[in-house]
């Protein structure tokens, strides 16, 4: 077999054979194939897409490319749960200790955030002292201790789709129905999930733009899963406008906190109790949806989540002393600059996009995967869309140490749409595909 007839077949709008996946997935990973051979194939999966038979053969190739976790040793269901990825996408923070406070233990691994989309162990990593790399043995004592860990992905789970995603970062090759399938399911596949929770994003700020798209995505990974066994549902919601009001590392971390203590933005309170519940519902500690959504909402209500929260963050090795004097530690005032309303009217819609887009100039987003984060740095909105708003009146805050920063004051400020008239805002939850 040759990659090069491999290329041809699907630049021709072929289906792969299962043995042309096999063929060039081993390949890759064992570096017996160049990355340029596999950019040009990527470039025709992109194009000419996959059959859901390819994209099913193409997630178990990557799930074979390397090691696979046995939770085993934690009893229960393990219910995993993975965003597609968008702009103040805090809600693993949140969910994770609401269902492991209801009593469900929750082994969770993370992953690193790559340009405007935020990643969850880079927002725990804000917290002086968490160490996100445990042995497979401390994660597992410590979901069986605690009922909850987040850890970095594990060496050597799915290198297939550590080296496939890199090169799809700089390919524009990213956003591809059948790559992003397989992507999430290999990774939730191999790291042991029972059953899984997906959160599809849909909008400006998310890999899919429209909703057709997010359907067929979230489609494609439902049937991955069921075939394989799992139990999968996917949850499509609004990216149209950042979730919650705080971008960045710590201050996301900051908004997380002011969630599970009962203080938290109502987008992001819907969306992180809507996930929870339908955790609860595969692991099966919940009958029905509204059983679910009443056993979440009392976690918070009860403090319970909260409490989670702290013990697995200090068994993580987080400074406790940072998320109790959270306003001081987490947010920088000193490198704060106002962005002020440039009329007055109604806030119409805060572009996700342009708002990931500022956020990542100020630093809090990773250009490559070599640069370093400022942890600090972000947006927090202090408006939202439907509000009225006088000329002048504060309406974000930016967070930088950098010195030239004028560029993400003016994306910033072009993000906000004021008009004259009133807006219904749009619902946030779009749709559940099982
Ligand atoms: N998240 C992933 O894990 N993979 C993708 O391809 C896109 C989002």
């Amino acid at each position: 077999m040759r990659m090069y007839d491999i290329i041809v077949n699907k630049r021709d709008g072929l289906r792969l054979t299962e043995e042309e996946i096999h063929y060039f997935i081993q390949n890759y990973v064992h570096g017996k194939i160049p990355d340029y051979q596999i950019s040009a194939l990527l470039m025709a999966i992109y194009l000419n897409g996959m059959t859901s038979e390819e994209t099913a053969q193409l997630t178990l190739e990557m799930v074979k490319s390397g090691d696979t976790i046995d939770l085993s040793r934690i009893s229960g269901l393990k219910v995993d749960k993975h965003s597609t990825g968008g702009v103040g996408d805090k809600a693993t923070l949140i969910v994770a200790p609401i269902v492991a406070a209801c009593g469900l233990p929750v082994a969770k691994m993370s992953g690193r955030g790559l340009g405007h989309t935020g990643g969850t162990i880079d927002k725990l990593e804000s917290v002086t002292g968490f160490r996100a790399e445990l042995t497979v043995d401390q994660f597992i004592e410590q979901v069986n201790e605690k009922r909850l860990a987040i850890v970095g992905q594990s060496g050597n789970l799915t290198p297939a789709d550590k080296k496939l995603y890199a090169l799809r970062d700089v390919t524009a090759t990213v956003d591809s129905i059948p790559l992003i399938a397989s992507s999430i399911m290999s990774k939730k596949i191999a790291a042991g999930a029972d059953a899984i929770v997906l959160d599809v994003k849909v909008g400006s700020g998310a890999f899919m733009k429209t909703f057709d798209e997010a359907v067929k995505l979230s489609k494609e990974m439902v049937a991955i899963g069921e075939n394989l066994g799992r139990s999968t549902v996917a949850i499509i919601s609004d990216m149209d406008q950042p979730l919650g009001y705080a971008v960045g590392n710590s201050l996301e971390v900051y908004e997380a906190i002011q969630t599970l203590k009962g203080n938290g933005p109502q987008d992001l309170l819907e969306v992180c109790i809507k996930l929870s519940s339908y955790m609860l519902l595969l692991g099966q500690l919940a009958n029905n949806e509204g059983e679910a959504e009443v056993m979440a909402t009392q976690a918070i209500d009860d403090g319970s989540a909260y409490a989670c929260f702290l013990e697995f963050m200090q068994a993580q090795g987080a400074d406790l002393q940072i998320l109790i004097n959270q306003e001081e530690s987490l947010i920088s005032k000193e490198n704060c600059k106002i962005i002020t309303a440039k009329h007055s009217g109604f806030i119409q819609h805060i572009s996700a996009s342009q708002i990931g887009h500022a956020s990542m100039i100020l630093g809090a987003g990773r250009e490559t995967k070599e640069s370093a984060i400022d942890y600090f740095a972000g947006v927090r909105l202090l408006r939202k869309p439907g509000e009225f708003v006088q000329v002048g009146e504060q309406i974000a805050e930016a967070y930088s140490t950098k010195a030239d920063i004028g560029q993400a004051l003016s994306l910033i400020q072009q993000a906000y749409i004021i008009g004259d008239h009133s807006i219904d805002q749009p619902a946030l939850i779009k749709a559940i595909i099982t």
